[in-house]
C-alpha cells in the first residue's frame, strides 16, 4: 500500500510537470547571428557546413517527425506497465518493461540523429534549437540509463533492488524531459502559438494570452496599417517560416524590428518602391524556386495590398505607424485578413505560366497600340475630320446618286444618319463606329476598278486622300449629324 501512495504522488507530480512547458515554454529569440552550440556540435561531428548540409542529410532529417513518435510512445507504454506492476504488485512484468524501455532507447537515438540532421540547416530559432537538441540528447541518455539499470537489476537475478529504484526514478525524469523537448519541438515546427491558436478565450486568458481575434470583426481604424492589416497578413502567410521558430533566409517578419533588420540579403523593403523591394519581388516573381510563400502565388488582392503598402511609404514611420483612418485604404484591402491561406489559387508553376502569358499579351497589346497609333498618325490629314466639311462633299458627289432618297441601290441609303449605319442587301455593317477595318463601306471603296463590287461602280475610284478621310472619320467615331440631309451633287 505504501508503494502505491508514493507511486500515485509521483505520477500526479509527473503529470503536472508535463503540462508546465506548454504554459511557460519557449521564449522568442533572435535570428541566428552565431551558430547555436547544438548546430555547431552536430555539423562538426558530421563535417558539414552549418546552413548548408549535404542533401542526403536533409533527406534523412525529414524523417525526424516520423521517427520521434516511436521512442515517445514506447516510453509512455513503459510508464503504464510500471504503473500497473506497482499497483497490482506484479513481479512478472520486469522483463517486458525492460524490453520496451530498451526499444525506446534505440529509437530515441535514431530520432535524435535524424533531428540533428534537420538542425544542420540552421534556420531555426537558436534558443529553441539548442534547448530541443541538447534536450533530445539528454532524453535519449536518460532512457538509456534507465534501461541499463533495469537490465542490471534483471541480470543480478532481481537482487540489486537499488538499481531497479534508480531505473524507476530516471525513467520519471526522462518522461518530464520528454514533455519539454516535445513542446519545443512543436514550437520549432508549428510556431509557439500553434497550440493556442484555436483555444477558447478562457484558456487563452489563463495562459496570459489576448483573446482570439475574430477575422470577421471590422478592423479598428485607430490601429496602424501595419498592426491592423500587414501583421495579420504576414501571420497568415509568412510566420510559419519567418518568425521565432523558423527563420528561413535568416528573415523574421514577426516584429517591426526584425522587418527593419531584414534577412540575409539587402533591400527587403525600399521605401516607396515595391518593385525594388525584395519582399514584394519574391511574392510576384515567376521563378518557382524563389517565390514567397513557396507553396504558390498569393491572390492578386494580397499582392496589390503589399505593393500599395510599400509604394505608399516615404519612411519607416509611414510603413509602421500610419493609422488606417489616415491611410485611405482601398476597400478591397480591408478584408485581407478574412482570406485564409487556402485562398491561394494554382500552384506557383501554373500561376507563373498564367502570369507569363498575361505579360506576353500585355506586351503584344502595347506593340499593336503603338503601331495603330503610328498608322493613325500617318493617315490623319492635318487636323480632325469634320463631317460636313470633309465627308459630306464626297458622299454627295460620288454616292448619294445611287444611295439617296431616290435610289437605294443594294437597299442602302447614305444620305441621312438614320439610314447610313443600317446594312443593305449584304447584311454587312456598312459603318462600324471607331473601326474602319470592320466597316463594309470602307472595304468597298478600297477595292480596285477591276473589282465588280467597288464603290462607286462608275466614274473611277475615290482618291487615296478621300479614302483616308473616310477612314479617319469612322475611326474618330463616325459622327453623322442627325439633321444632315445629303443631296445628290454628282456631275450629271
Ligand atoms: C514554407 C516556408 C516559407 C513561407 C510560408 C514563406 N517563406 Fe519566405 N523564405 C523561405 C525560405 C526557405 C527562404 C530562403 C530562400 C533562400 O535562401 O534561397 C525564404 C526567403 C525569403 C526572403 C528572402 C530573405 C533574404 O534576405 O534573402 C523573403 C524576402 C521572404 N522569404 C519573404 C516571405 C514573405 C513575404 C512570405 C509571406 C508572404 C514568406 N516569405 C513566406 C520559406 C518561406
Ligand atoms: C452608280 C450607282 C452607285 C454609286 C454612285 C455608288 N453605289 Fe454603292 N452600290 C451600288 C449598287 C448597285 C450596290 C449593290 C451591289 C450589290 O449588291 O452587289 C451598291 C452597294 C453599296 C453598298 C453595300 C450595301 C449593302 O449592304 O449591300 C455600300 C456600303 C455602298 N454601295 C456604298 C457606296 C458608297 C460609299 C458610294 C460612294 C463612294 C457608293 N456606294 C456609290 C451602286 C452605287
Amino acid at each position: 500500500m505504501k508503494t502505491n501512495k508514493r507511486f500515485l504522488t509521483l505520477s500526479l507530480l509527473c503529470a503536472f510537470m508535463c503540462i508546465l512547458p506548454s504554459i511557460f515554454g519557449g521564449e522568442a529569440g533572435e535570428a541566428p547571428e552565431t551558430v547555436p552550440s547544438f548546430v555547431k556540435f552536430v555539423t562538426t561531428i558530421f563535417g558539414q557546413d552549418p546552413g548548408a548540409p549535404a542533401d542526403f542529410f536533409v533527406f534523412l532529417g525529414r524523417f525526424h517527425p516520423l521517427a520521434l513518435h516511436l521512442p515517445i510512445g514506447m516510453l509512455v507504454v513503459a510508464f503504464f506497465m510500471q504503473a500497473f506492476a506497482l499497483w497490482k504488485k506484479r513481479d512478472d512484468l520486469h522483463f517486458p518493461y525492460c524490453f520496451v524501455l530498451g526499444c525506446s532507447f534505440v529509437f530515441s537515438m535514431v530520432a535524435v540523429l535524424f533531428g540533428s540532421f534537420l538542425a544542420m540547416q540552421n534556420d531555426y530559432n537558436p534558443d529553441l534549437i539548442n534547448r530541443h537538441g541538447w534536450g533530445g540528447l539528454l532524453f535519449s541518455a536518460l532512457v538509456g540509463i534507465a534501461f541499463f539499470f533495469k537490465l542490471s537489476f534483471l541480470k543480478s537475478g532481481q537482487e540489486k533492488v537499488v538499481h531497479k529504484k534508480i531505473s524507476l526514478v530516471v525513467m520519471f525524469i526522462a518522461l518530464n524531459v520528454m514533455s519539454f523537448v516535445g513542446h519545443d519541438g512543436g514550437s520549432l515546427t508549428h510556431g509557439e502559438e500553434y497550440l493556442f491558436d484555436y483555444a477558447p478565450n478562457w484558456v487563452r486568458a489563463i495562459t496570459g494570452r489576448d483573446p482570439k481575434v475574430d477575422p470577421n470583426a471590422p478592423i479598428d481604424p485607430e490601429l496602424s496599417v501595419y498592426e491592423g492589416l500587414v501583421a495579420p497578413f504576414m501571420k497568415n502567410n509568412c510566420y510559419e517560416c519567418h518568425s521565432n521558430a523558423k527563420m528561413k533566409g535568416k528573415l523574421r517578419l514577426d516584429t517591426v524590428e526584425f522587418i527593419q533588420k531584414g534577412g540575409k540579403n539587402e533591400g527587403l523593403i525600399v521605401h516607396g518602391k515595391a518593385a525594388d523591394s525584395l519582399l514584394y519581388q519574391l511574392m510576384v516573381t515567376n521563378d518557382e524556386d524563389e517565390i514567397m510563400p513557396p507553396e504558390g502565388i498569393l491572390p492578386q488582392d494580397d499582392l496589390d495590398f503589399v505593393k500599395w503598402w510599400i509604394d505608399g511609404s516615404k519612411n519607416d514611420k509611414d510603413l509602421f505607424e500610419k493609422k488606417i483612418k489616415d491611410a485611405n485604404v482601398p476597400q478591397r484591402f480591408m478584408d485581407i485578413n478574412k482570406r485564409a491561406k487556402s485562398a491561394k489559387p494554382a500552384h506557383a508553376k501554373e500561376a507563373a505560366a498564367v502570369e507569363e502569358v498575361k505579360q506576353q499579351v500585355e506586351e503584344a497589346k502595347e506593340v499593336a497600340e503603338t503601331a495603330v497609333a503610328a498608322a493613325e498618325e500617318m493617315i490623319k490629314p492635318a487636323g480632325a475630320v469634320d463631317f460636313m466639311k470633309d465627308i459630306a462633299p464626297i458622299f454627295e458627289s460620288r454616292c448619294v446618286k445611287c444611295h439617296g432618297e431616290k435610289k437605294q441601290k443594294g437597299e442602302y441609303r447614305l444620305d441621312k444618319a438614320e439610314f447610313a449605319f443600317t446594312a443593305g442587301d449584304s447584311e454587312e455593317a456598312p459603318i462600324v463606329k471607331g473601326d474602319a477595318a470592320k466597316s463594309y463601306l470602307v472595304t468597298l471603296i478600297k477595292m480596285t476598278d477591276d473589282d465588280d463590287d467597288v464603290m462607286p461602280p462608275k466614274g473611277g475610284v475615290l482618291t487615296a486622300d478621300q479614302i483616308a478621310k473616310i477612314e479617319a472619320w469612322i475611326k474618330a467615331g463616325a459622327d453623322f449629324p442627325a439633321d444632315a440631309a445629303l443631296a445628290d451633287k454628282s456631275k450629271k
